[in-house]
């Protein structure tokens, strides 16, 4: 007898991208995402116009993705969504949305940890390309997250290290901004970077604990690095902008995999996975290449379309949630802030 198909419909929508996926089994389907330029000119994401931005995009994403994944409405099987975390009124938007579609159509609903999803993304279907094995070391590495992962099994996940103040991406962006960059600016600090010295100016590691991560030092020495060149130069960043953002995105990366690496040897875990926005990266997928190498990991590499915030990752959780029956009531509400080691996503 041959397994029944189980078709999830996800909807993301925890920070600026509004996104829906459809999922069978583990195949994608259909994944779109609809992105919010109205933030580009305030340097950064404004929580009220991107929840505004959601409620206008939702419906039509949704649409376009039960449309382009060659579906009936009435073959969704359950719909999961990111309840957290994230920002509250963009959260909002997609767990009413995912609330009231299961209510009309009578399905399962599934809360997702959206950062459970930048995780899970490893084990969407796509050819050739292997799966990670239990247990794994994640990297995860977004605007809002930096963690080290010790991923047990699909449901069982611990954080090891996070950062103490500064998110990765955050330090991206943030450094950006000062060189000049609209919001994000990690991706155009990764694209001058390729032409630039990445030994031109150094920056230092910051001195933290066990696992854990700070990044907040680094932009701090950056300004006043910045700020002190151009008294004596004013066009100092125009001058050496290829340089700066090469040597800033490898103190990032340096920062990074220092931490990482001790994980690996305290844990004894040899598999290595990257995960979130920053994972696009292309020196940090380059490096973990590298280390890989040298380290005899075994090193996984998220596929571009799933680094960043995107539907087909909460889709992928919530199928295996739906696996277990692991559902969630007309109750749930959005939650902006989740402990993640006491959070059980098995429950
Ligand atoms: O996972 P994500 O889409 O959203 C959050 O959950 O935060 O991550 C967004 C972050 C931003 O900080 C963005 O600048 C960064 O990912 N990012 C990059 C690159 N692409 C996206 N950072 C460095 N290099 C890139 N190529
Ligand atoms: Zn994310």
């Amino acid at each position: 007898m041959t397994q029944k198909e189980t078709i999830i419909l996800g909807i993301e929508s925890s920070c600026d991208d509004t996104s829906a996926a459809i999922l069978k089994n583990e195949t994608i389907l259909s994944n779109l995402i609809a992105g919010q330029d109205v933030h580009r000119e305030y340097g950064g994401v404004v929580p009220e116009l991107a929840s505004r931005a959601h409620l206008q995009s939702i419906v039509p994403v949704v649409d376009a993705a039960i449309k382009k994944a060659g579906i009936q409405r009435t073959d969704i099987d359950g719909v999961a969504f990111t309840k957290g975390p994230g920002l509250l009124g963009s959260l909002v938007v997609g767990t009413s949305f995912a609330k009231s579609f299961a209510l009309a159509m009578d399905i399962p609903l599934i809360d997702v940890n959206h950062m459970y999803g930048h995780v899970l993304a490893h084990f969407i279907d796509d050819a050739g390309k292997e799966k990670p094995q239990f247990p794994f070391l994640c990297l995860t590495v977004s605007g809002g997250h930096t963690q080290i992962v010790r991923v047990k099994d699909h449901l069982d996940m611990e954080v090891i290290g996070t950062t103490i103040d500064d998110a990765a991406g955050e330090a991206f962006d943030k450094i950006a901004k000062l060189l000049g960059f609209e919001y994000p600016g990690g991706p155009f600090i990764d694209k001058y970077a390729v032409k630039g010295n990445p030994d031109a100016f150094s920056f230092g590691i910051p001195k933290v604990g066990g696992l854990d991560y700070s990044f907040s030092g680094l932009k701090t020495s950056v300004l006043y690095f910045l700020q002190k060149q151009e008294r004596i130069n004013p066009s100092f960043i125009e001058d050496n902008l290829e340089d700066l953002c090469a040597s800033v995105q490898r103190s990032i990366i340096n920062i990074l995999f220092k931490k990482l690496i001790l994980a690996t040897e305290q844990t004894g875990i040899v598999q290595v996975a990257l995960a979130g926005g920053v994972s696009a990266n292309s020196e940090l997928r380059s490096r973990l290449k590298e280390e890989g190498q040298k380290r005899n990991w075994k090193v996984y590499i998220p596929k571009f379309e799933y680094c960043t915030d995107n539907a087909a990752m909460i889709a992928i959780t919530g199928k295996y949630m739906f696996d277990k029956k692991v559902f969630c009531d007309q109750s749930v509400t959005a939650q902006a802030r989740i402990n993640f080691n006491a959070y059980k996503a098995a429950k």
